[in-house]
C-alpha cells in the first residue's frame, strides 16, 4: 500500500467521501460534484448580480446609499439576493481549493490530464478578482479599506502614470470616473472567469457542469437560510477624511488583506508570482508518464464513432475516410491527449476476445496492452482461482482492488474490458463467474469509466454485454481504496453463490491456439 501524502490524502477523502456516500447517495456526493458546484455558484452569483444591478447606483456617493436602502428597506427580495451574491461568491472559494486539493490527490492532474490543471490556475485570481471589485462596489469602510490597500499595493508596481492610491486620500478627490472603471471590471473579470472556466473543460468529454437536480437544491436552499437567518453585514459608509479602524472581514475572499499589510510590498508579488508558477508547473514536478497512446487500426475499423463518444478526455475525432474502403469515417487519435486508459479499446465493436489467433487485432489498441495480451493474461490468470466457485476479477488499478492477487487481473480502467471478455472468461470456463471492481461509483477515476461500464452490462449503450451470458455470474463492484473489506466480503459472497450454481451450461473450452497464444504471451514475459 502507497503512503505518501498524495496516497494519504485519496484514503482521507475517499473515507469522508463514504460517509458523505451515506448522507446524500454517490450521485450527489458534494465532494464528487465540486465542479459542477462550482459552476452552480458562478450562476447564483450572476443572476443575483444582475438582479442586484437593477437596484444599485453607480456613481460614488450614491452607491453606498442604494445598497443601505436595497439592504434595509427591500431585504426580503433585494436583501435576500445581496446575501445571496456574497454567500455564493465565499462558498466558490472553498468549493474552488478543496476540488483542487481533491484532483492533486487523486492524480488527475498530470500527464496528458495537465490541461484542466494549468487552466484552473488563472481562474483561482479570477474568482478572487471578482470578489475583491465587489466588495469595493458596496462603498462601507470595509470597501474603504480594500481601496486604500490594494491602490497601495497596486502604486508599488510603479505602472501608473499617476499614484491610484491618491483617488483615497480625501473625499473630493475620488472621481466617479474611477468607481465607474471598478463597476466595469467587476462585471469585466467574472464574463472572463466564465471564459476561462469554459476553456477549463475543453478537454473532457460530457463534462459535468450542472450538479444534480437534488443537490443543486440543497445547496441553494442551504445559501436562502444562510442569507435569511445571517444577512450578509453592510458597515458604515465610507469617509476618506477618516481611516477605518475595525471592518467586516470576509475571511474567504479577502484573507490575503492582513497579510498585505504586514507583509512588505516585494514580497507580496514575489508570493503571488512564485504560487502562480509553482501551481502551473505542478503537473511536471514530478511529471506522469502515461502509456503509449492508442493506436488505430483502420482495417478493424469502420468509423462507427463509438470509441469517440466513449473517449472521456476528447482525445479521438471522426475523419473522413483515407484508406478506400467502403466506409465514410475513420477515427484519428491525439496522443497529447491520450492517457491510455483504454476506455476506447473495450467500447470498439472489433474487440472481441472469440476472434481465432492471428487475428486478434481490434479497431483501436494499446500498445503497451493489446487486447491480444489482455486475452492472454486472463487466460493465465484462470490458474490462479481456485474454486469451487472460480472468480476471475477484473478491477481498476485506482480502486479497491488495484493490486495483484490470484484470479486478479488490474486495468487502468474496467471500461478497457470490452464486454464480450466477460462473456469469454464465463463461456470457455475460465472461471465460474466474472467480478468487474471498479472505482467508487460516486467518481471513476476515468470519469466515465464505471458509467460506461454499467451502461454496456445494463445493455444500454454499445457494446452490450450479450443477453445469453448469465447475469448471475457477473458481479460488479465499486468501492474506493479504503473499501478492501467490503470488496473481499463481496467476492466471498459471489463464489459462494457461484459453488451452489449447477455448471455453466453453454462452455466451449479454450481451442489449442487460444492455449499456445496465452503460453506464448507468458513465455514472452517471463523472458523479460
Ligand atoms: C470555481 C472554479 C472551478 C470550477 C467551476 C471548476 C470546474 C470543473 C469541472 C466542471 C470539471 C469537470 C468535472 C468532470 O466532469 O469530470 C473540472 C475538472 C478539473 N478541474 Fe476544475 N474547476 C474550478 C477550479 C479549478 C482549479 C483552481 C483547478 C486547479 C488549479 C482545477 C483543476 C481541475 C482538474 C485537474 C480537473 C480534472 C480534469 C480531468 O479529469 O482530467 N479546477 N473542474
Ligand atoms: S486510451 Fe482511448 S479512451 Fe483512453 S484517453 Fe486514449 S484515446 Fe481516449
Ligand atoms: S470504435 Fe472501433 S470501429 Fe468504431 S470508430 Fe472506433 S476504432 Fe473504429
Amino acid at each position: 500500500m502507497t503512503t505518501g501524502p498524495r496516497a494519504l490524502l485519496r484514503r482521507g477523502f475517499d473515507r469522508a467521501e463514504r460517509l458523505l456516500d451515506r448522507a446524500f447517495g454517490p450521485d450527489w456526493n458534494p465532494l464528487a460534484q465540486l465542479g459542477p458546484i462550482g459552476w452552480f455558484l458562478f450562476w447564483i452569483v450572476a443572476v443575483t448580480g444582475i438582479y442586484l444591478f437593477i437596484f444599485f447606483d453607480t456613481g460614488v456617493t450614491d452607491a453606498y446609499a442604494s445598497v443601505a436602502w436595497l439592504s434595509r428597506d427591500h431585504w426580503w427580495h433585494a436583501g435576500v439576493a445581496r446575501s445571496l451574491h456574497r454567500y455564493a461568491s465565499d462558498l466558490m472559494v472553498v468549493v474552488m481549493f478543496t476540488h483542487l486539493i481533491r484532483e492533486w490527490a487523486m492524480d488527475r492532474y498530470r500527464g496528458s490530464r495537465w490541461f484542466s490543471w494549468v487552466t484552473g490556475v488563472p481562474v483561482i485570481w479570477f474568482v478572487y478578482l471578482s470578489g475583491i471589485t465587489g466588495y469595493w462596489l458596496v462603498w462601507d469602510k470595509l470597501a474603504q479599506y480594500i481601496a486604500t490597500t490594494t491602490s497601495e499595493l497596486l502604486d508599488t508596481l510603479g505602472i501608473f502614470a499617476e499614484p491610484i492610491a491618491r483617488n483615497f486620500l480625501a473625499p473630493d478627490l475620488l472621481a466617479s470616473r474611477f468607481f465607474t472603471l471598478m463597476v466595469f471590471l467587476h462585471i469585466a473579470i467574472p464574463l472572463l472567469l466564465l471564459l476561462l472556466m469554459w476553456v477549463h473543460i475543453q478537454r473532457i468529454t460530457e463534462a459535468r457542469t450542472n450538479p444534480p437536480r437534488g443537490l443543486a437544491a440543497i445547496t441553494l436552499g442551504a445559501l436562502v437560510v444562510g442569507a435569511l437567518l445571517s444577512p450578509a453585514p453592510l458597515g458604515a459608509a465610507a469617509d476618506l477624511a477618516t481611516v477605518p479602524m475595525r471592518v467586516d472581514m470576509d475571511w474567504f475572499l479577502l484573507s490575503l488583506y492582513p497579510v498585505i499589510e504586514s507583509v512588505p510590498a516585494g514580497a507580496i508579488w514575489a508570493g503571488v508570482v512564485g504560487f502562480t508558477v509553482l501551481m502551473i508547473g505542478l503537473p511536471w514536478l514530478p511529471a506522469r508518464r502515461d502509456g503509449a497512446a492508442a493506436a488505430v487500426f483502420l482495417d478493424h475499423c469502420n468509423g462507427c464513432s463509438r470509441c469517440v463518444e466513449d473517449c472521456p478526455y476528447a482525445a479521438i475525432t471522426l475523419v473522413p475516410r483515407s484508406d478506400g474502403l467502403p466506409f465514410t469515417h475513420e477515427v484519428e487519435v491525439n496522443p497529447a491527449r491520450c492517457v491510455a486508459c483504454g476506455i476506447c479499446m473495450g467500447a470498439c465493436p472489433s474487440s472481441t476476445p472469440f476472434r481465432r489467433t492471428g487475428n486478434l487485432v481490434t479497431g483501436i489498441d494499446l500498445p503497451d496492452r493489446p487486447l491480444a495480451a489482455l486475452r492472454a493474461e486472463v487466460i493465465r490468470a484462470a490458474d490462479g482461482t481456485s474454486g469451487p466457485g472460480r472468480v476471475l476479477t477484473l478491477s481498476c488499478a485506482y480502486g479497491a482492488a488495484a493490486g495483484d492477487a490470484p484470479g486478479r487481473v488490474v486495468l487502468p480502467c474496467v471500461a478497457m474490458a470490452p464486454p464480450s471478455l466477460v462473456d469469454f472468461i464465463i463461456s470457455r470456463g475460465l472461471a465460474d463467474g466474472v467480478a468487474v471492481a471498479g472505482c467508487a461509483e460516486r467518481d471513476c477515476h476515468n470519469r466515465l469509466g464505471v458509467a460506461w461500464t454499467r451502461a454496456r452490462f445494463a445493455r444500454e449503450r454499445d457494446p452490450y454485454l450479450r443477453a445469453r451470458v448469465p447475469r448471475e455470474r457477473v458481479l460488479t463492484v465499486w468501492a474506493g481504496p479504503t473499501e478492501t473489506a467490503r470488496l473481499d466480503a463481496e467476492l466471498a459472497g459471489f463464489a459462494e453463490r457461484l459453488s451452489s450454481m449447477p455448471a455453466y451450461e453453454n462452455l466451449r473450452p479454450l481451442d489449442p491456439d487460444e492455449v499456445a497464444d496465452a503460453e506464448a504471451a507468458a513465455a514472452e514475459r517471463a523472458a523479460g
